[in-house]
């Protein structure tokens, strides 16, 4: 029995993980420290249940008071609280710093001074830049090109300050695009698919042809769990599936899966800096034994199944004045 510190417990890739580990290991005690942004799931996120050994810290992971609190008994940290889409760092980056750089700083800090025995930074494959052939391994330069990749590729280096310097036990995985149940509608498979379920249309950027590695969250989830079974402190881990899909393909699923045609496409202007493809080689993770399950049309079925299934959540969220705004001054007048 172990008790486990999970930071961003509340958002998508952080719920869908806890749910996991809750069922494949019912006698850890699990700690959520989740400050509910506007990216928390809300109604369903994983709370104090009757049933669970989880408590919920509402707090910000850039308090240390707070940080110290959260990390009392704990034994390893999972750390998955950040601010994660790239198109709100180009319209406003500075709460991606304070949250991706400082708050990773706290957690390390606090980490240190309270002997934490493994510390798993969720990064992401983003921290390597754009890729034109081949596939990036953890020996490849760090390019980020979005003031969100950036962010992640600072909080990715303060780990490995702390492992040379502090010999704090840190692994940090670094992930392709994540899918599945719980995903906020801002990003494109869950927006594309409730656009689609509502009768709008889908804002597809630029020519469409910019590719994506996509894992579902709970493959993501069983890789976490690998590394931290079997992974080596001060390691990296990159965590890719080989599903790569250019973005109007990506389009065409959703669209033929929801009976829709081409006309339900919107051609909106390029994002700036857009990356145009990542992708992964993940030949050290499948050495300790981790594989993908979910094969990509499957999990995408699934995965517009479960939207159908829970249009009060995300129906929810979409008629929030907030996510409003932030749709509008992100797509109005970008029609190409
Ligand atoms: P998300 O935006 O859905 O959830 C983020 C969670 O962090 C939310 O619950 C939010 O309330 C919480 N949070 C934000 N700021 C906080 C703060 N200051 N203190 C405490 N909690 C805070 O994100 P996600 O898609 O689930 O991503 C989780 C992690 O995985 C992130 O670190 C992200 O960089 C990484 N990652 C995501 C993907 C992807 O495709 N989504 C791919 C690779 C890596
Ligand atoms: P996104 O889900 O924002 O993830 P990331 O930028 O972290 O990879 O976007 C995935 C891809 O989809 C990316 O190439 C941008 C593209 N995209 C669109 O074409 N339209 C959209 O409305 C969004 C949100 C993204």
């Amino acid at each position: 029995m172990a008790k486990l510190l999970v930071t961003g417990g509340s958002g998508f890739i952080g719920s869908n993980f806890i749910r996991y580990w809750q069922a494949r290991h019912a006698q850890d005690e699990l700690v959520n420290l989740d400050l509910l942004t506007y990216a928390a799931s809300g109604d369903d996120a994983p709370s104090n249940g009757a049933r669970s050994k989880l408590r919920l810290i509402k707090g910000d992971i850039a308090d240390p008071a707070t940080v110290r609190r959260a990390m009392k008994g704990v034994k390893a940290v999972v750390h998955f609280a950040a601010e994660t889409h790239v198109d709100r760092s180009i319209q406003n980056s500075q709460i991606f710093l304070k949250t991706n750089v400082l708050g990773t700083h706290t957690l390390l800090e606090a980490a240190r001074q309270n002997g934490i025995q493994k510390f798993v930074y969720i990064s992401t494959d983003e921290v390597y830049g754009s890729i034109e052939k081949g596939s990036f391994t953890e020996y490849s330069q760090l390019r980020p090109n979005s003031p969100y990749a950036a962010s992640k590729a600072s909080g990715d280096l303060i780990c490995r300050s702390y492992w040379v310097t502090h010999n704090l036990p840190v692994m940090v995985t670094r992930c392709c695009n994540n899918y599945g149940p719980y995903q906020f509608p801002e990003k494109v498979i869950p927006l594309f698919i409730t656009n689609l379920i509502e009768g709008k249309k889908v804002p597809l950027y630029g020519d469409g042809m910019n590719v994506r590695e996509w894992i579902h969250a709970l493959d993501h989830a069983r890789a976490i769990e690998r590394v931290m079974e079997a992974g080596e402190p001060g390691e990296i881990y990159n965590i890719g599936t080989g599903q790569e899909i250019p973005n109007v393909e990506l389009a065409g699923k959703i669209l033929k899966a929801l009976g829709k045609g081409g006309e339900s496409i919107e051609r909106v202007k390029d994002r700036p800096g857009h990356d145009f493809r990542y992708s992964l080689d993940s030949s050290k993770l499948k050495k300790l034994g981790w594989s993908p399950e979910i094969e990509f049309e499957k999990g995408l079925k699934d995965t517009i199944g479960w939207y159908r299934t829970h249009e009060s959540w995300w129906k929810k969220i979409k008629g929030k004045g907030a996510f409003k705004t932030y749709i509008k001054k992100q797509y109005a007048g970008r029609a190409r």
